[in-house]
Protein backbone atom coordinates (compact mmCIF):
# COMPACT_ATOMS: atom_id res chain seq x y z
CA UNK A 1 0.00 0.00 0.00
CA UNK A 2 1.37 3.70 -1.01
CA UNK A 3 2.89 4.89 1.61
CA UNK A 4 5.06 8.18 0.41
CA UNK A 5 1.70 10.07 -0.50
CA UNK A 6 2.41 10.18 -3.78
CA UNK A 7 0.83 9.35 -6.90
CA UNK A 8 0.66 5.90 -8.49
CA UNK A 9 0.24 4.38 -12.02
CA UNK A 10 -1.73 1.05 -10.46
CA UNK A 11 -2.11 -0.39 -14.09
CA UNK A 12 -1.09 0.44 -17.62
CA UNK A 13 -2.90 -0.58 -20.63
CA UNK A 14 -2.64 -0.28 -24.35
CA UNK A 15 -4.23 -1.23 -27.76
CA UNK A 16 -3.41 -0.86 -31.44
CA UNK A 17 -5.80 -1.55 -34.49
CA UNK A 18 -5.77 -4.61 -35.78
CA UNK A 19 -4.71 -3.45 -39.53
CA UNK A 20 -0.99 -3.20 -40.06
CA UNK A 21 -0.05 -1.26 -43.08
CA UNK A 22 4.21 -1.63 -43.88
CA UNK A 23 6.10 1.16 -46.00
CA UNK A 24 6.21 -1.21 -48.95
CA UNK A 25 2.40 -1.05 -49.06
CA UNK A 26 1.85 2.12 -47.98
CA UNK A 27 4.25 3.22 -51.65
CA UNK A 28 1.57 1.34 -53.40
CA UNK A 29 -0.79 4.86 -53.25
CA UNK A 30 1.46 7.13 -52.05
CA UNK A 31 4.53 8.76 -53.84
CA UNK A 32 7.20 7.46 -51.74
CA UNK A 33 9.52 4.22 -50.85
CA UNK A 34 9.93 1.81 -47.64
CA UNK A 35 13.59 2.94 -48.31
CA UNK A 36 12.95 6.90 -47.66
CA UNK A 37 10.39 6.39 -44.94
CA UNK A 38 13.00 4.01 -43.12
CA UNK A 39 16.14 6.30 -43.28
CA UNK A 40 14.75 9.62 -42.67
CA UNK A 41 12.51 8.32 -39.73
CA UNK A 42 12.84 4.90 -38.67
CA UNK A 43 9.31 3.54 -39.07
CA UNK A 44 8.72 0.64 -40.86
CA UNK A 45 5.01 0.20 -40.26
CA UNK A 46 1.89 1.66 -38.81
CA UNK A 47 -1.62 0.61 -37.65
CA UNK A 48 -4.95 2.04 -38.65
CA UNK A 49 -7.83 1.74 -37.01
CA UNK A 50 -11.28 0.71 -39.15
CA UNK A 51 -14.02 2.99 -40.61
CA UNK A 52 -15.81 1.49 -37.57
CA UNK A 53 -13.50 2.50 -34.66
CA UNK A 54 -13.75 5.95 -33.10
CA UNK A 55 -11.33 7.66 -30.81
CA UNK A 56 -13.23 6.26 -28.06
CA UNK A 57 -13.05 2.61 -29.27
CA UNK A 58 -9.52 2.80 -29.66
CA UNK A 59 -9.84 4.17 -25.73
CA UNK A 60 -11.91 2.08 -24.90
CA UNK A 61 -9.48 -1.14 -25.35
CA UNK A 62 -6.73 0.40 -23.37
CA UNK A 63 -8.46 1.80 -20.71
CA UNK A 64 -10.04 -1.86 -20.19
CA UNK A 65 -6.08 -3.73 -20.14
CA UNK A 66 -5.38 -0.82 -17.70
CA UNK A 67 -8.32 -1.19 -15.44
CA UNK A 68 -7.33 -5.26 -15.67
CA UNK A 69 -3.98 -4.40 -15.05
CA UNK A 70 -5.04 -2.00 -11.69
CA UNK A 71 -7.77 -4.65 -10.57
CA UNK A 72 -9.90 -1.53 -10.30
CA UNK A 73 -13.54 -1.99 -10.45
CA UNK A 74 -15.49 0.20 -12.87
CA UNK A 75 -17.03 1.91 -10.24
CA UNK A 76 -14.22 2.52 -8.54
CA UNK A 77 -13.09 5.36 -11.39
CA UNK A 78 -13.74 8.63 -9.94
CA UNK A 79 -12.07 10.61 -12.70
CA UNK A 80 -11.51 10.34 -16.60
CA UNK A 81 -9.11 11.96 -18.78
CA UNK A 82 -8.94 11.74 -22.56
CA UNK A 83 -5.13 13.48 -24.53
CA UNK A 84 -6.26 13.38 -28.07
CA UNK A 85 -6.51 16.05 -30.55
CA UNK A 86 -8.83 13.40 -32.71
CA UNK A 87 -11.97 13.55 -30.63
CA UNK A 88 -14.40 11.38 -31.76
CA UNK A 89 -16.68 14.99 -33.01
CA UNK A 90 -16.11 18.14 -31.58
CA UNK A 91 -17.89 18.10 -28.66
CA UNK A 92 -18.92 16.66 -26.48
CA UNK A 93 -15.85 15.12 -25.33
CA UNK A 94 -14.61 11.40 -26.22
CA UNK A 95 -14.38 11.58 -22.38
CA UNK A 96 -17.97 11.51 -21.80
CA UNK A 97 -18.14 8.89 -24.56
CA UNK A 98 -15.26 6.17 -23.31
CA UNK A 99 -17.37 6.92 -19.66
CA UNK A 100 -20.37 5.45 -21.01
CA UNK A 101 -19.01 2.38 -23.12
CA UNK A 102 -17.38 1.20 -20.16
CA UNK A 103 -20.23 1.52 -18.15
CA UNK A 104 -18.78 3.70 -15.33
CA UNK A 105 -20.62 5.82 -13.08
CA UNK A 106 -21.64 9.30 -14.01
CA UNK A 107 -17.94 10.67 -12.78
CA UNK A 108 -15.98 14.23 -14.11
CA UNK A 109 -14.97 13.44 -17.89
CA UNK A 110 -13.18 15.35 -20.46
CA UNK A 111 -10.77 15.72 -22.80
CA UNK A 112 -7.10 17.60 -22.54
CA UNK A 113 -5.77 19.45 -26.05
CA UNK A 114 -1.82 19.18 -25.70
CA UNK A 115 -0.73 17.21 -28.85
CA UNK A 116 1.72 15.38 -28.71
CA UNK A 117 2.26 15.86 -25.48
CA UNK A 118 -0.99 15.57 -24.16
CA UNK A 119 -0.63 12.25 -22.10
CA UNK A 120 1.98 13.68 -20.08
CA UNK A 121 0.01 16.98 -19.63
CA UNK A 122 -3.08 14.90 -18.35
CA UNK A 123 -0.77 12.75 -15.56
CA UNK A 124 0.24 16.24 -14.51
CA UNK A 125 -3.51 17.29 -14.00
CA UNK A 126 -4.85 14.03 -12.90
CA UNK A 127 -2.07 13.82 -10.17
CA UNK A 128 -3.23 17.75 -8.93
CA UNK A 129 -7.01 16.71 -8.92
CA UNK A 130 -6.10 13.50 -7.15
CA UNK A 131 -3.66 15.70 -5.07
CA UNK A 132 -6.61 18.10 -4.43
CA UNK A 133 -8.25 14.81 -2.25
CA UNK A 134 -11.12 15.51 -4.07
CA UNK A 135 -10.50 12.35 -6.48
CA UNK A 136 -9.40 9.22 -6.02
CA UNK A 137 -8.97 6.74 -8.89
CA UNK A 138 -7.92 8.79 -12.59
CA UNK A 139 -8.32 6.60 -16.14
CA UNK A 140 -6.09 8.80 -18.11
CA UNK A 141 -5.78 7.86 -21.59
CA UNK A 142 -4.10 8.69 -24.82
CA UNK A 143 -5.73 8.20 -27.82
CA UNK A 144 -5.47 8.86 -31.04
CA UNK A 145 -7.20 8.00 -34.66
CA UNK A 146 -4.77 10.21 -36.82
CA UNK A 147 -5.99 8.72 -40.14
CA UNK A 148 -9.07 10.58 -39.66
CA UNK A 149 -7.07 13.79 -40.03
CA UNK A 150 -4.15 12.52 -42.87
CA UNK A 151 -3.98 14.03 -46.20
CA UNK A 152 -3.36 11.23 -48.72
CA UNK A 153 -1.84 13.39 -51.25
CA UNK A 154 0.66 14.86 -48.98
CA UNK A 155 3.29 12.55 -49.01
CA UNK A 156 5.65 14.77 -46.40
CA UNK A 157 2.70 14.11 -43.60
CA UNK A 158 0.84 10.73 -44.27
CA UNK A 159 3.99 8.47 -44.11
CA UNK A 160 4.46 9.41 -40.49
CA UNK A 161 1.34 8.83 -38.69
CA UNK A 162 -0.19 5.79 -37.30
CA UNK A 163 -3.39 5.11 -35.26
CA UNK A 164 -3.47 3.23 -31.57
CA UNK A 165 -4.00 4.22 -27.25
CA UNK A 166 -2.34 4.10 -24.54
CA UNK A 167 -3.76 4.66 -20.90
CA UNK A 168 -3.04 4.24 -16.95
CA UNK A 169 -4.96 4.15 -13.87
CA UNK A 170 -3.54 6.36 -11.57
CA UNK A 171 -4.32 7.31 -7.09
CA UNK A 172 -2.75 7.58 -4.23
CA UNK A 173 -4.35 4.46 -2.32
CA UNK A 174 -2.72 1.44 -4.07
CA UNK A 175 0.61 0.13 -5.15
CA UNK A 176 2.82 1.14 -8.49
CA UNK A 177 5.14 2.97 -9.77
CA UNK A 178 5.36 6.81 -8.18
CA UNK A 179 5.13 9.53 -10.30
CA UNK A 180 7.52 11.68 -8.93
CA UNK A 181 7.83 14.97 -11.16
CA UNK A 182 6.22 16.82 -13.60
CA UNK A 183 7.02 19.47 -16.15
CA UNK A 184 4.82 21.25 -18.51
CA UNK A 185 5.46 24.34 -20.92
CA UNK A 186 4.28 25.68 -24.29
CA UNK A 187 5.16 28.33 -27.09
CA UNK A 188 1.75 29.65 -28.77
CA UNK A 189 3.80 32.24 -31.16
CA UNK A 190 3.38 30.35 -34.16
CA UNK A 191 0.58 27.91 -34.45
CA UNK A 192 0.60 27.37 -37.96
CA UNK A 193 3.93 24.80 -37.48
CA UNK A 194 1.56 21.97 -36.81
CA UNK A 195 -1.80 21.96 -37.22
CA UNK A 196 -5.54 21.42 -38.35
CA UNK A 197 -6.39 24.45 -39.78
CA UNK A 198 -10.33 23.93 -40.73
CA UNK A 199 -13.13 22.84 -38.74
CA UNK A 200 -12.15 25.53 -35.33
CA UNK A 201 -14.46 28.88 -35.29
CA UNK A 202 -11.34 30.49 -37.14
CA UNK A 203 -12.05 28.80 -39.90
CA UNK A 204 -15.77 26.73 -40.09
CA UNK A 205 -15.90 24.22 -41.99
CA UNK A 206 -17.24 25.44 -45.76
CA UNK A 207 -17.07 23.98 -49.41
CA UNK A 208 -13.83 26.12 -49.61
CA UNK A 209 -12.16 24.32 -46.17
CA UNK A 210 -12.82 21.10 -47.93
CA UNK A 211 -11.58 21.89 -51.48
CA UNK A 212 -8.43 23.77 -50.09
CA UNK A 213 -7.77 20.58 -47.84
CA UNK A 214 -7.80 22.36 -44.63
CA UNK A 215 -9.50 19.68 -42.67
CA UNK A 216 -6.10 17.35 -42.77
CA UNK A 217 -2.91 18.00 -40.69
CA UNK A 218 0.05 20.25 -41.86
CA UNK A 219 3.18 20.62 -40.69
CA UNK A 220 6.69 22.27 -41.36
CA UNK A 221 8.85 18.71 -40.66
CA UNK A 222 11.99 20.64 -41.02
CA UNK A 223 11.27 23.00 -38.16
CA UNK A 224 9.28 21.08 -36.02
CA UNK A 225 12.23 18.83 -35.83
CA UNK A 226 14.70 21.42 -34.85
CA UNK A 227 12.35 22.86 -32.16
CA UNK A 228 11.63 19.09 -31.11
CA UNK A 229 15.10 18.24 -30.45
CA UNK A 230 16.16 21.63 -28.62
CA UNK A 231 12.71 21.24 -25.90
CA UNK A 232 12.68 17.74 -25.08
CA UNK A 233 16.43 18.42 -24.58
CA UNK A 234 15.79 21.65 -22.25
CA UNK A 235 12.65 20.28 -20.57
CA UNK A 236 14.14 16.56 -19.72
CA UNK A 237 17.23 18.93 -17.74
CA UNK A 238 14.76 21.31 -15.99
CA UNK A 239 12.95 18.88 -14.43
CA UNK A 240 16.09 16.20 -13.39
CA UNK A 241 17.50 20.14 -12.32
CA UNK A 242 14.14 20.44 -10.19
CA UNK A 243 14.38 16.80 -8.31
CA UNK A 244 18.06 17.05 -7.87
CA UNK A 245 18.45 13.95 -10.46
CA UNK A 246 21.12 13.50 -12.79
CA UNK A 247 21.03 11.93 -16.04
CA UNK A 248 23.15 9.20 -15.20
CA UNK A 249 20.57 7.87 -12.35
CA UNK A 250 18.40 7.78 -15.10
CA UNK A 251 17.74 4.20 -16.26
CA UNK A 252 15.19 4.84 -19.06
CA UNK A 253 14.26 7.35 -21.06
CA UNK A 254 10.61 7.34 -23.28
CA UNK A 255 10.49 9.60 -25.49
CA UNK A 256 7.84 10.83 -27.61
CA UNK A 257 8.08 8.47 -31.05
CA UNK A 258 8.17 10.77 -33.80
CA UNK A 259 11.24 9.76 -35.60
CA UNK A 260 14.22 8.18 -34.53
CA UNK A 261 16.60 10.77 -35.69
CA UNK A 262 14.98 12.99 -33.48
CA UNK A 263 15.90 10.33 -30.49
CA UNK A 264 19.62 10.05 -31.82
CA UNK A 265 19.82 13.37 -31.36
CA UNK A 266 18.33 13.37 -28.12
CA UNK A 267 20.52 10.90 -26.97
CA UNK A 268 23.29 12.53 -28.12
CA UNK A 269 22.63 15.50 -26.53
CA UNK A 270 21.80 13.80 -22.88
CA UNK A 271 24.54 12.30 -23.60
CA UNK A 272 22.61 8.96 -22.44
CA UNK A 273 23.03 5.72 -24.50
CA UNK A 274 20.49 5.10 -27.19
CA UNK A 275 20.34 1.38 -25.52
CA UNK A 276 18.09 3.46 -22.15
CA UNK A 277 15.52 4.98 -24.81
CA UNK A 278 12.51 2.66 -25.58
CA UNK A 279 11.54 3.04 -28.94
CA UNK A 280 8.56 1.17 -30.56
CA UNK A 281 8.11 3.74 -33.73
CA UNK A 282 9.26 1.51 -36.13
CA UNK A 283 5.92 -0.75 -35.40
CA UNK A 284 3.86 2.54 -34.84
CA UNK A 285 4.47 5.18 -36.07
CA UNK A 286 3.96 8.75 -34.39
CA UNK A 287 0.40 8.08 -32.41
CA UNK A 288 0.86 11.64 -31.10
CA UNK A 289 -1.26 11.26 -27.87
CA UNK A 290 -1.05 7.68 -27.82
CA UNK A 291 2.74 7.50 -28.33
CA UNK A 292 4.13 7.37 -24.49
CA UNK A 293 1.52 5.38 -23.01
CA UNK A 294 1.41 2.89 -25.65
CA UNK A 295 5.66 2.63 -25.82
CA UNK A 296 4.89 2.84 -21.84
CA UNK A 297 2.64 -0.12 -21.75
CA UNK A 298 5.42 -2.06 -23.78
CA UNK A 299 8.27 -1.38 -22.02
CA UNK A 300 6.43 -2.20 -18.55
CA UNK A 301 4.68 -5.62 -19.96
CA UNK A 302 7.52 -6.79 -21.38
CA UNK A 303 9.58 -6.55 -17.85
CA UNK A 304 11.96 -4.21 -19.42
CA UNK A 305 11.20 -2.21 -16.72
CA UNK A 306 12.84 -3.48 -13.17
CA UNK A 307 11.43 -2.31 -9.51
CA UNK A 308 12.97 0.68 -8.37
CA UNK A 309 13.95 1.77 -11.85
CA UNK A 310 13.97 5.44 -12.75
CA UNK A 311 12.38 6.30 -15.88
CA UNK A 312 12.27 9.75 -17.96
CA UNK A 313 9.17 10.30 -19.90
CA UNK A 314 9.47 13.34 -22.59
CA UNK A 315 7.38 14.21 -25.09
CA UNK A 316 6.60 17.45 -27.60
CA UNK A 317 3.88 17.97 -30.02
CA UNK A 318 1.57 21.09 -31.41
CA UNK A 319 1.70 24.13 -30.04
CA UNK A 320 4.12 23.82 -29.49
CA UNK A 321 3.85 21.88 -26.40
CA UNK A 322 6.36 20.03 -24.06
CA UNK A 323 6.03 18.51 -21.31
CA UNK A 324 8.67 15.93 -19.18
CA UNK A 325 7.60 13.50 -16.24
CA UNK A 326 9.36 11.41 -13.86
CA UNK A 327 8.52 7.72 -12.61
CA UNK A 328 10.22 5.48 -10.06
CA UNK A 329 9.29 1.95 -10.53
O1 LIG B 1 4.63 14.58 -33.36
C1 LIG B 1 4.89 15.92 -33.54
C2 LIG B 1 6.27 16.12 -33.83
N1 LIG B 1 6.55 15.81 -35.23
C3 LIG B 1 7.77 15.58 -35.55
O2 LIG B 1 8.59 15.53 -34.68
C4 LIG B 1 8.17 15.48 -37.00
C5 LIG B 1 9.45 16.24 -37.19
N2 LIG B 1 9.97 16.24 -38.55
C6 LIG B 1 10.48 15.15 -39.12
O3 LIG B 1 10.48 14.09 -38.57
C7 LIG B 1 11.15 15.32 -40.46
O4 LIG B 1 11.32 16.68 -40.75
C8 LIG B 1 10.39 14.65 -41.63
C9 LIG B 1 10.47 13.13 -41.49
C10 LIG B 1 8.95 15.10 -41.63
C11 LIG B 1 11.02 15.03 -42.96
O5 LIG B 1 12.40 14.67 -42.96
P1 LIG B 1 13.47 15.68 -43.59
O6 LIG B 1 14.77 15.00 -43.56
O7 LIG B 1 13.34 16.98 -42.84
O8 LIG B 1 12.98 15.79 -45.10
P2 LIG B 1 12.62 17.10 -45.90
O9 LIG B 1 11.30 17.63 -45.46
O10 LIG B 1 13.79 18.01 -45.85
O11 LIG B 1 12.46 16.52 -47.37
C12 LIG B 1 13.59 15.98 -48.06
C13 LIG B 1 13.15 15.53 -49.43
C14 LIG B 1 12.32 16.55 -50.20
O12 LIG B 1 12.69 16.51 -51.56
P3 LIG B 1 13.70 17.62 -52.15
O13 LIG B 1 13.04 18.94 -51.90
O14 LIG B 1 14.99 17.44 -51.38
O15 LIG B 1 13.80 17.22 -53.58
C15 LIG B 1 10.90 16.04 -50.06
O16 LIG B 1 10.09 16.40 -51.15
O17 LIG B 1 12.34 14.35 -49.32
C16 LIG B 1 11.11 14.53 -50.06
N3 LIG B 1 10.05 13.82 -49.37
C17 LIG B 1 9.74 12.54 -49.62
N4 LIG B 1 10.23 11.65 -50.50
C18 LIG B 1 9.72 10.41 -50.48
C19 LIG B 1 9.26 14.28 -48.39
N5 LIG B 1 8.43 13.30 -47.99
C20 LIG B 1 8.71 12.21 -48.73
C21 LIG B 1 8.18 10.91 -48.78
N6 LIG B 1 8.72 10.04 -49.66
N7 LIG B 1 7.20 10.49 -47.95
Amino acid sequence: MSTSGRTRILGIGSYGPERVVNNNQLSNTVETSDEWIRTRTGIQERRFASDEQATSDLSLEAAKKAMEDAKVLPEEIDLVLVATITPDMAFPSTACILQHKLGLNKVACFDLEAACSGFLYALDVADAMISSGRYSKALVVGAEKMSSIMDWEDRTTCVLFGDGAGAAVLSRDGDGPELLGFYCGADGSNPSLLCQPGGGSALPASADTITGRKHFLKMNGREIFKSAVRVMESSCRKLLDQHNIAIEDINHIIPHQANMRIVESLSQRLNVPLGKFYCNLDRFGNTSAASIPLALSEAVHSQRIKPNDLCLLVAFGAGLTWSSTLVRF
